[in-house]
């Protein structure tokens, strides 16, 4: 396959700026948390040389399989593992002698292949079943997530993670539709939402939008294999280790930050106490103190580069 291919699968965005911030040890030992068409996972592979590793994981199988085929192509004296496993079997998926890493990446969200596989039921442009889930042999479909949730969660859901305007009148009309037939099709719930907004609504654009992104965000639990993954990254890093992370949602970026907020200054003591007493040193530094956006080339290329957000951090002693 050509790179063309490759990037038909999934455009790997930041590429350039996610390659100089994780400054790849040649023999360093390296995670890609989120493999999805290997674009990442292959720069990095380049990057490695004799006595190197990437591991590259992922909860969805077409991507493993995606990225393997990638990663396979890549001349290198390297060697690289695919894991099927989520942010929250993080650390345990990884064998004992992995555990201390050089380099973590993840870019988190969707790909464009899980969006564009009409099966996948991830988009509000295609007609599938509703199902959403990254990892297709475990947990709740979004169709089940519907079927049971009450109202006023289902408010809650579309407020926080869809930024949703419309949240109580799109609520009302899903638990109308349902009581009289279930909602299973993408098509089905892109119409229940279309007619639950005002008719100026669904002149700016698909008004199913921020739905579908708040059902996805449920069904897949982000923020919490987000909150996971953050909570486990300084006990994994090396002295000098480098963690990089992509965020689409502001939500997300906002843990991000306040996680290497809080890894950057630890203390706990009041701000006017004269000396800390909680001992709680700093793990390292921030390398951005503000997000890396897309470049204006890189928006032109790929647009869905246009809500990514950047931050790295590099540890200092690892684990305290
Ligand atoms: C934006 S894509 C990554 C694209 C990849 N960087 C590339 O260059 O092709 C996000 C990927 O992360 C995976 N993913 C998202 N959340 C995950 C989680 N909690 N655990 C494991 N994989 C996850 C998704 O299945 C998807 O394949």
């Amino acid at each position: 396959m050509t790179s063309a291919d490759y990037n038909a699968w999934h455009t790997p965005v930041l590429l350039r700026e996610v390659i100089e911030a994780l400054r790849v040890k040649a023999d360093g030992l390296y995670v890609d948390m989120t493999a999805g068409g290997g674009g990442h996972s292959a720069a990095i592979l380049e990057k490695l040389g004799c006595g190197g590793k990437l591991i590259a994981l992922d909860r969805d199988r077409e991507a493993l399989e995606a990225s393997d085929k990638r990663l396979s192509q890549v001349e290198t004296e390297a060697s690289y593992q695919l894991i099927h496993a989520s942010f929250s079997e993080f650390p345990s998926c990884l064998e004992e002698e992995d555990r201390r890493l050089d380099g973590l990446l993840a870019d988190l969200g969707v790909s464009s292949h899980q969006l564009d596989r009409d099966e996948r039921g991830f988009s509000y442009l295609k007609d599938g079943p509703l199902d959403m889930r990254m990892n297709q042999d475990k947990g709740m479909t979004a169709a089940e997530l519907l079927a049971d949730i009450s109202e006023e969660e289902l408010i809650a859901l579309l407020r926080l993670y869809g930024e949703e305007r419309y949240a109580t009148s799109i609520a009302r009309a899903i638990v109308r539709r349902r009581e009289l037939s279930p909602i299973t099709r993408t098509t089905e719930l892109t119409s229940v939402v279309a007619h639950a907004v005002p008719s100026k609504v669904r002149r700016l654009g698909n008004p199913a939008r921020q739905t579908f992104q708040a059902l996805r965000m449920a069904v897949n639990r982000e923020q919490q294999e987000l909150a996971h993954l953050l909570h486990e990254i300084p006990e994994i890093m090396k002295p000098r280790g480098r963690v990089v992370l992509i965020s689409f949602h502001s939500l997300e970026d906002r843990m991000v930050k306040q996680a290497m907020r809080r890894w950057q200054s630890p203390c706990e003591c009041p701000p006017d106490f004269p000396v800390c007493t909680c001992g709680k040193t700093p793990l390292g530094n921030q390398l951005t103190t503000k997000p890396l956006l897309a470049t204006e080339d890189e928006l032109d290329d790929n647009p869905r580069s246009r809500s990514a957000k950047m931050r790295a951090f590099e540890f200092l002693g690892g684990a305290q």
